[in-house]
This record gives C-alpha cells, sequence and structure tokens, in this order.
C-alpha cells in the first residue's frame, strides 16, 4: 500500500516535469456554470498577491514580477513642448490592488475589472524637457513619484490556440487604461545641480502634477499592458481551455 501511494506520488510528479501539468498549483478553475463565476475569478486573484510579488505560483517555475513591476525604458517625443525619457523604472504596490468590479462572459470569452491601487511608489531614471506654466523644465537625474488612488480598467480577451492536440488558452495584449488621482513628484537634480531651481521646478510640478501625468499616461498604460499580458499568457502557457473554466 505504502509503495503504491509512493508510485501514484511519482507519476503525478514525473506528469508535472513532462508538462502534462496543467494550471499554476495557485490558480484553481472555476465552473462556467456557476452563477458566481464573476465572484470566484476574483477570489482567485485576490488569493495571489504574494505570487505577484515572488513571481512564483506553486510549481518550480519562475515567472515575471509585477510587484515590483520593472519597466526598462519609456520614451515620450512630443517635439519641443515635451520629450522625456525614463529607464530602469521599478514601481511598487501593485499587491495591494482592490477590485472595484470584476465582470467575465465566458461565451465571449472577456473579462472585465476595475481595479484601485491605492499607493503606488515609482522610482528610476529621467531626462526630461517640458514646459509647465511659464518654465521650461529641463534635468537629467533620478526620480521618485508616489501615486494614491490610481484606478486601473483591464479589458482581458483570450481565445485558443491549437497545440499538439490541445486548445490552449492565449490572451490578447491587455487594454489597461488609467486614471491618476494624487501624485507626488520629485525630479532629483532638475536644471541640472541647481538646488533653487530644483526645488521651483519640483514645487512647479507638483502643484498641477497632471500636467506631467497627462503626457506620460498612455507610455506607461503601454508598458503596464505589455507586463500583464506577458506574465497572464506565461501563467497560461500550457493550460487548456476547459481547464480554466472547468464544467
Ligand atoms: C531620449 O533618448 C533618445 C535616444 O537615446 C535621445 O535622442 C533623446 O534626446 C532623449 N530625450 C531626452 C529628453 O533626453
Ligand atoms: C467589457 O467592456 C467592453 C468595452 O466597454 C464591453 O464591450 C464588454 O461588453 C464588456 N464585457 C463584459 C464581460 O463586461
Ligand atoms: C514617497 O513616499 C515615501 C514613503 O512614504 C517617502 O519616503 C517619500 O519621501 C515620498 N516621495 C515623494 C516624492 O513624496
Amino acid at each position: 500500500m505504502q509503495q503504491r501511494l509512493k508510485y501514484a506520488a511519482l507519476l503525478v510528479l514525473l506528469n508535472v516535469g513532462l508538462g502534462y501539468a496543467v494550471m499554476e498549483p495557485v490558480l484553481t478553475a472555476c465552473k462556467r456554470s456557476d452563477p458566481n463565476v464573476d465572484k470566484c475569478i476574483a477570489a482567485v486573484v485576490n488569493r495571489i498577491r504574494p505570487n505577484i510579488m515572488s513571481g512564483r505560483y506553486g510549481s518550480d517555475k519562475q515567472h515575471i514580477t509585477l510587484d515590483p513591476v520593472m519597466i526598462e525604458r519609456m520614451r515620450i517625443d512630443r517635439g519641443p513642448s515635451f520629450s522625456a525619457n525614463f529607464t530602469d523604472l521599478s514601481i511598487k504596490g501593485i499587491s495591494g490592488f482592490d477590485i472595484k468590479k470584476l465582470r467575465a462572459n465566458i461565451g465571449e470569452k472577456r473579462i472585465n475589472a476595475s481595479v484601485l491601487l491605492p499607493r503606488l511608489e515609482v522610482d528610476g531614471k529621467y531626462s526630461l524637457n517640458m514646459n509647465i506654466l511659464v518654465l521650461r523644465l529641463t534635468g537629467t537625474g533620478d526620480l521618485t513619484v508616489n501615486l494614491t488612488d490610481t484606478k486601473a480598467i483591464l479589458r482581458l480577451e483570450y481565445f485558443s490556440e491549437r497545440v499538439g492536440g490541445k486548445d490552449l488558452v492565449r490572451f490578447r495584449p491587455i487594454d489597461l487604461k488609467l486614471k491618476f488621482d494624487k501624485a507626488r513628484f520629485y525630479l532629483k537634480n532638475l536644471f541640472n545641480g541647481d538646488p533653487t531651481l530644483e526645488r521651483v521646478g519640483n514645487d512647479a510640478i507638483n502643484e498641477n502634477p497632471h500636467v506631467l501625468l497627462d503626457e506620460v499616461k498612455q507610455a506607461f498604460e503601454e508598458s503596464l499592458s505589455a507586463k500583464f499580458t506577458a506574465l497572464t499568457n506565461s501563467l497560461m502557457k500550457d493550460t487548456e481551455l476547459q481547464e480554466m473554466f472547468v464544467e
């Protein structure tokens, strides 16, 4: 009996190792017939907060982390009125998300979610030329931004791809839109080293942070969407459509 159990365990392990495995162990399937399927999905998403930070979901596979999420490079060029490069951005706090609304339409293979991000801390390097009020801001250096109560709307759409006799789940690029609320910036070395001008420049930005936020929003959304899509597809890489939502 003992021996047989050991064999069974070994077979399970081998199956996992050989890629017969289904979803990452932390992700449990919801029932497509469940009238509360939205709640079931939200519960799974709520459960994976620590996994978002570690990039591990129960198997030995390492996925990208979303907290912090790293954005290697963001370039924005709108001519003389605004141009900026951001590099090595690290964004902390996504795992503090609060799901406000989640709706799935399994027939249409779509999931929409509205999420509040109470607190995000961004740091990295910047290089910037911009006009704000009557000031011409220019500088290169370290950047920190604290964002409070950012809203995110996510629209996910998936399909199946036939691979080796299986219908595997694939996600289209996630449509992600952000709405910033409060923000506090600090751009070190603004005006390349003049401390008085640095303070004046940062005060000008923080008095009306949406001038700068509006300029970076789209690049920020695109970068985050790419990370979210990459993680989702890497988590579901070997998952069959009927395993994602079971009968
Ligand atoms: C951003 O980087 C590009 C390419 O490296 C460069 O041409 C451009 O001048 C940079 N812009 C700023 C504002 O530093
Ligand atoms: C998701 O949002 C899109 C665009 O607003 C809408 O067309 C679609 O019906 C929504 N789907 C669900 C499941 O709520
Ligand atoms: C952001 O928040 C951290 C932690 O509360 C604080 O140390 C830092 O000074 C804040 N940065 C800005 C630019 O307000």
